[in-house]
């Protein structure tokens, strides 16, 4: 097999199409047009995980970044559920000011937005829960996310653990370090691929309760 090497990375490149985005079509509402843009990669089976989003948090002016799954998209933001204990968790506590990223390379589209991070109500977090599979729920317990692991059989004893206190048709409570944050919004870009480089580019910013809209260089 060839050798991967520098040359062949360097000449990793391809062509955009011709769909843009255009001043004239776009929504007034970012939110709407983010609706639209994951509505078309949820639709597109060539897109795998339509709502896995890259979440980068900041600590000691260190960025670090990791994937989590939106859950739900409304005008206040952009929801995901996780461990309170985790490193994101610990690093919002922090610093609130997150970024998301959508890469949804197969349509040469992404979404970048900058926000703010909080956590919902337990109640919201309780309605979440519930509706995940008990396999999951299970894991929500079992897993001290983030911390040192000695060995791959703690995690599997750990999760028959609580699969033996919580077996399946029992109802499984949330676990209260567990549950979600919302991402409010005060900008949110919108990245088009298209010919010779000459990408487009819309950023929407919020003033007050306004957005404003911005075309920017590619
Ligand atoms: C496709 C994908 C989806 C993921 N979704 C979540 C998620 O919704 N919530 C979560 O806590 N971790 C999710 N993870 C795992 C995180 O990327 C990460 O490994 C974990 O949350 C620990 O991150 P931290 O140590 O920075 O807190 C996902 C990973 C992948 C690859």
């Amino acid at each position: 097999m060839a050798e991967f090497d520098k040359d062949t990375i360097a000449n990793m490149r391809r062509s955009y199409g011709e769909s843009g985005l255009s001043e004239s079509e776009i929504d007034s509402n970012p939110i709407q047009q983010f609706r639209s843009w994951l509505k078309d990669a949820a639709e597109n089976p060539i897109v795998i995980e339509a709502n896995a989003m890259v979440l980068s948090t900041v600590v000691d002016s260190q960025p670090t970044s990791r994937t989590v799954l939106l859950k739900d998209v409304t005008e206040a933001g952009f929801t995901f559920f996780t461990n309170y204990n985790s490193a994101k968790s610990t690093a919002i506590t922090g610093n609130e000011k997150v970024s998301l990223l959508f890469p949804w390379y197969p349509l040469e589209r992404q979404v970048k937005i900058l926000g703010s991070a909080s956590k919902i109500s337990d109640a919201e977090s309780d309605a979440y829960f519930a509706t995940r599979p008990w396999s999951s729920k299970i894991g929500a317990w079992a897993s001290d996310q983030s911390a040192p692991l000695s060995s791959r059989t703690e995690l599997e004893s750990k999760w028959s653990e609580f699969a033996a206190k919580y077996p399946e048709g029992s109802e499984v409570p949330r676990p209260s370090h567990w549950g979600g944050f919302l991402v409010t919004p005060i900008s949110i870009e919108f990245w088009q691929g298209r010919y010779s480089r000459l990408h487009d580019r819309i950023r929407y910013t919020k003033t007050g309760s306004e957005w404003k809209i911005q075309r920017i260089y590619p």
